[in-house]
């Protein structure tokens, strides 16, 4: 089976077919971080209008791809699958709109896709010719852990296409803690590609932490009080919370640098700077992701998200896997950002929202994983 899926619920308008829910036959993915750059995060109305301006112009491309590689052309697509949430409303109506159109003119059913369950299916993808790896209904039962600009939340995976929230961030999410750094520290948009980069020169050799009182700057681990109401009945364990510790970056540059408009941060610093906001960031990630994985019997943890590119975090994760004798399923670094191959490979083990229901569905930005269908 051939699916089409578009993606566009932040800033990347992105369009793949996908064989059989993991065979990846081609992808296109149109990324607006220049045109987001300038503003230092995204603007919702900048995105949703490059969205509507290239958008045809992706679906065209990754059909082009698809005739390529198969010599078929859009006779052979037998369902098209859109992300309806959760995102930014005004990008994702440009995504549902158009699949909408697209289904109809086809003659082929829609299937609506949650993005952030679609992100832990991103392990299970492989190009064509590539070895497949393991299936996804083997690695079951499974923890989630989806970490990306918008979200950082743990999922429990009991069968494939099953899904329940037992942890999230109270506040930021992890992509967006290494954004705000990136910004105060002026290394640009988005910031978690630049910390990750800068933070190397001080793993030297990569996989070589530094040892000692003075290796990092001792910045907070989130982790909020037990029955605080945010936490809205989850357990605190499994919770954390990262504003405190952008927060006290900001004060460790102000105490250490000054508060004149004009103070420079000197280079020679920065590494150990990022490197230690890195390490608390991947500290507190992979220290809820052990709790998780010693309170059920996993086959496997399944990484999926933005912030899944960070090569200290998938170093940690990998660990803390081995700890507890499961295997990562980390997804290759073409998918670990926002794409539609993810959405076109879900869509063919979940077909929750479709028909009728999906033609008629809006966007649902605030969508949660494991949600069957929208009110
Ligand atoms: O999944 P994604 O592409 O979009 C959302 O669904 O949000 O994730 C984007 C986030 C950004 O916050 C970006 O800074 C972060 O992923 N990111 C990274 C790295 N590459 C991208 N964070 C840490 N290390 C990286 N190498
Ligand atoms: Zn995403």
């Amino acid at each position: 089976m051939n699916i089409l899926g578009i993606e566009s619920s932040c800033d990347e308008t992105a369009c793949a077919v996908v064989r059989d829910g993991r065979e990846v036959l081609s992808n296109v993915v149109y990324t607006q971080i220049k045109l987001h750059q300038p503003y230092g995060g995204v603007v919702p109305e900048i995105a949703s209008r490059a969205h509507i301006e290239k958008i045809s112009g992706v679906i065209d491309c990754a059909m082009q791809g698809f005739r390529e590689k198969t010599g078929l052309g859009k006779e052979a697509i037998d369902a098209v699958a859109v992300t309806y949430g959760p995102g930014l409303a005004s990008s994702l109506i440009v995504g549902l709109a158009t699949a909408k159109g697209l289904a109809l003119a086809l003659g082929k059913p829609l299937f609506g896709i949650n993005h952030m369950e679609a992100h832990l299916h991103t392990p299970f993808l492989f190009d064509s010719g590539e070895a497949p790896g393991l299936k996804p209904e083997s690695c079951m039962p499974a923890l989630g852990l989806a970490v990306s600009g918008g979200h950082t939340t743990w999922i429990d995976m009991p069968s494939y296409g099953e899904y329940e929230v037992v942890g999230q961030t109270l506040d930021d999410a992890a992509g967006e803690a290494f954004d705000k750094a990136a910004k105060l520290l002026g290394l640009g948009y988005p910031g978690g590609p630049v910390i990750d980069r800068v933070a190397k020169k001080w793993y030297d050799p990569p996989n070589l932490v530094p040892q000692g009182p003075d290796a990092f700057i001792p910045f907070p681990k989130g982790r909020p009080r037990a029955g605080v109401s945010a936490l809205a009945g989850l357990d605190a364990d499994l919770c954390t919370s990262f504003s405190g510790l952008k927060t006290a970056l900001l004060h460790h540059v102000n105490r250490t640098y000054g508060t004149a408009p004009d103070r420079k941060i000197p280079e020679a610093d920065m590494p150990r700077l990022v490197s230690s906001y890195q390490e608390a960031i991947v500290e507190v990630l992979a220290d809820r992701t052990a709790h998780a994985l010693r309170r059920r019997a996993y086959k496997a943890l399944i990484v999926g998200g933005g912030v899944s590119l960070n090569g200290r975090l998938r170093a940690k994760l990998s660990e803390t896997a081995a700890a507890a004798g499961v295997p990562v399923m980390l997804a290759k670094p073409g998918y670990c950002g926002d794409n539609a191959a993810m959405i076109a490979g879900l869509a063919f083990y979940r077909q929750n929202l479709s028909g009728d229901a999906a033609l008629a569905t809006d966007v649902m930005p605030t969508l949660q994983p494991g949600s069957m269908l929208p009110m």
